[in-house]
């Protein structure tokens, strides 16, 4: 099965770095007209705009600070004028914040983490759907991830904006479905990028991590990107109000391995 995109048009937040780079390009493979959207690192930016052009696709650059509605209704405004609406919307940019615990939290910090991660994806949907809904037609995609479900110590604010995400999802899906727009999560789990290098790159905690995976390796990027693809798509024409995760088995708990 070839599956493709041609002719749809879509904008990636947080697309000049790790899960979304990899978002864009295979979204771009397939044919849809990509924004990239950045908020620091322009060359970063411009960097993936010249693969997808170099790849005979069609590309954008567009800054906007998620976390900030003008920004968010500007860049919007953008795509429009580009190419005259938007079919898809991945909802990627987070942050992880510094860890800390909670009773330890420095409020700012706790504060921007739901900023971004969560009225960030909000800022953008709505702004999508107020595109998407009269058009009768469209797919939002959220970037979660296994912490929607599962607590992590020191990063109360990452967990519960993913949790809170992840609701957003099924209840933004539960409005717009009827206006043929499906609204989704795709929740990863540990892929190698930027964000985790501390991680990966210590072989002690890269082991800890490993054991918390059953197919005993990280993610690539390129796999969440393919995954996207997919879920945008007409191959899953009938998915909305859900969650896809792909994380090796990280959800599965691999410690009941040993016994429960
Ligand atoms: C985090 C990564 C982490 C993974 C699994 C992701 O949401 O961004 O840093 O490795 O979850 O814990």
């Amino acid at each position: 099965m070839d599956v493709r995109l041609d002719g749809r048009r879509a904008l990636v937040t947080g697309a000049n770095s790790g899960i979304g780079r990899a978002i864009a390009l295979a979204l771009a493979e397939a044919g849809a007209k990509t924004a990239v959207n950045w908020v620091t690192h322009p060359e970063a930016a411009d960097e993936v705009v010249h693969v997808i052009e170099e790849g005979g696709g069609t590309a954008l650059a567009v800054r906007a600070d998620v976390s900030k509605p003008d920004e968010v209704a500007a860049m919007f405004e953008a795509v429009d004028k580009a190419w005259g609406g938007i079919d898809i919307l991945v909802n990627n940019a987070g942050i992880d914040g510094k860890r800390q615990l909670g009773w330890e939290s420095d409020l700012d910090a706790w504060r921007r983490v739901l900023e971004v991660n969560l009225f960030g994806a909000f800022h953008c949907a709505r702004e999508a759907l107020r595109r998407m809904v009269p058009a009768g037609r469209g797919t939002i995609l959220n970037i979660t991830s296994v912490h929607e479900v599962i607590a992590w110590t020191g990063y109360s604010a990452y967990t519960t904006a993913k949790a809170g995400l992840s609701m957003l999802t099924k209840t933004l899906a539960q409005e717009a479905a009827p206006h043929g727009v499906r609204v989704l999560s795709l929740a990863p789990g540990a892929i190698k990028t930027p964000i985790n290098k501390d991680v990966w790159s210590d072989p002690t905690m890269r082991a800890d991590l490993l054991d918390k995976i059953p197919m005993n390796r990280l993610g690539e990027a390129e796999e969440i990107g393919r995954l996207v693809v997919m879920l945008v798509s007409d191959v899953a024409a009938y998915v909305t109000a859900t969650t896809v995760f792909a994380d090796g088995g990280m959800t599965d708990y691999p410690d009941f391995e040993k016994g429960g």
